[in-house]
């Protein structure tokens, strides 16, 4: 197979597989198709990561999302923003075309933890491998930006290589010569960066020196100029944040075309909400809507999936007291939790360890923890991994 090929088809497969992938909060017998979740182009300057609690506080009535853009939309519309702006920007055609190539290929998805913007992404690429979005599409790169190591200094090729390309692939170096050349000239590439706020945002800070397509440079260089359009200016890039960390990046790093998700709407709640509970879902359904709490958070998806689980199976075990409180329900996950695989070989004095640690941070307002906090508080790495899963890097 010809060099290119093989990049082509690794890459492919590596797309497809995270495409697959549905990472549910909690284990669900079976698989669940992705629901519509409501997008907003609106540009209000919504700065908090805050989630549903201190939101539905500060507004009586909690509103149903409503969006005003469809997820294949995204990036025609960046198109459409960037040709007006243009207008605006620039005073000769070469000077607009270029604006247009900068910015209108890029897009930033914005939304609180547990939104559904990694879930978006893979749909995204779902949608794009179908052939259902931009079918001219040739290669589909997505990256974890928690997954990068940014101690590192490498070229695109081996950025590629490493984040985007599925296991086990091997290119000698007049290969990789040959694919470099395939990325230059292609005109149909689609990066999809998920999870920008878990990048540390000091490595936003440092100006970035003008290098070569093929040079070798700190991984965050490659990461920002693909998200201001100095990398691969003809690849359409689309990044996922939450908000707070998405309005700290510099206006340069920033695309300029911004997608909110609101959540579920309603019905997507409910579609959702069948999937996880069959013909027991207008029972549970039921439960939710009598607590104004429990139906106001439904509108995050990551809590209408749990909501629905654990009602569901809270039945199935035979209800032992309501739960109708959304600590009630967490205190029943958790249980859950305790009881499950991930926990076996963990002991209680080491849970215990734990309660008091996570107690004294939130007492004392600190959530970032270095790793010399866990040691201190006698805490081992397999009993600390099995609560926690977000880290934030080497230099954090
Ligand atoms: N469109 C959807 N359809 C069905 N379930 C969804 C959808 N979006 C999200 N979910 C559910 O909510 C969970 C959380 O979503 P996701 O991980 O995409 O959120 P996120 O915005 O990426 O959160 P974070 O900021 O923590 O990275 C998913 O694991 C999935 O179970
Ligand atoms: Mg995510």
């Amino acid at each position: 197979m010809f060099s290119e090929a093989k990049f082509i088809d690794a890459v492919e497969r590596a797309a497809r597989v995270v495409s697959g992938q549905l990472q549910t909060p909690i284990d669900i017998d079976r698989p669940i198709e992705r629901v519509k979740l409501e997008l907003s182009n609106e540009q209000e300057m919504s700065v908090s990561n805050d989630t549903f609690g201190r939101k539905r506080r500060s507004t009586s009535i909690f509103p149903t999302p409503r969006g005003n853009v469809e997820v294949e939309e995204v990036f025609s519309l960046a198109e459409k923003n960037a040709e007006e702006d243009a207008l605006k920007m620039c005073n000769n055609a070469d000077a607009r075309k270029q604006y247009i190539q900068r910015h209108g290929n890029r897009v930033l998805v914005t939304g609180q933890a547990g939104m559904g913007k990694s879930t978006l992404a893979r749909d995204l690429v779902q949608k794009l491998l179908e052939r259902k979005m931009l079918p001219a599409t040739d290669l589909i790169f997505f990256v974890q930006c928690k997954d990068i190591d940014f101690s590192e200094t490498l070229g695109l090729l081996d950025f590629l290589l490493r984040y985007c390309v599925a296991d086990g692939e091997d290119f000698a170096p007049n290969e990789k010569e040959n694919i470099l050349l395939l990325i230059k000239r292609c005109r149909n590439i689609v990066f999809i960066l998920d999870g920008l706020d878990e990048v540390n945002n000091q490595e936003f800070l440092s100006a970035i020196p003008k290098f070569h397509f093929t040079g070798k440079v700190p991984a965050i260089f490659l990461l920002r100029s693909l998200l201001n359009g100095n990398l691969l200016p003809q690849a359409k890039v689309l990044v996922t944040s939450r908000p707070r960390q998405a309005f700290e990046l510099e206006p340069q790093d920033r695309p300029r075309t911004i997608v909110k998700i609101l959540g579920l709407n309603p019905s997507a709640q409910v579609e959702l909400g069948k999937q996880i509970c069959g013909t027991d879902c207008p029972r549970v359904h039921k439960i939710l809507r009598q607590d104004p709490d429990l139906d106001s958070a439904c509108y995050v998806p990551v809590f209408c999936t749990i909501l629905y689980a654990v009602l569901h199976r809270h039945t199935a075990s035979h209800g032992r007291g309501a739960l109708n409180t959304m600590t009630r329900v967490m205190m029943y996950l958790l249980n859950t939790y305790l009881r499950s695989a991930h926990m076996r070989l963990i002991n209680m004095e080491e849970l215990v360890k734990i309660a008091k640690f996570s107690r004294e941070g939130f007492a004392s307002r600190k959530y970032v923890f270095h790793q010399s906090d866990i040691s201190d508080a006698g805490i081992t790495g397999s009993a600390f991994q099995a609560f926690m899963y977000t880290y934030l890097g080497k230099f954090s």
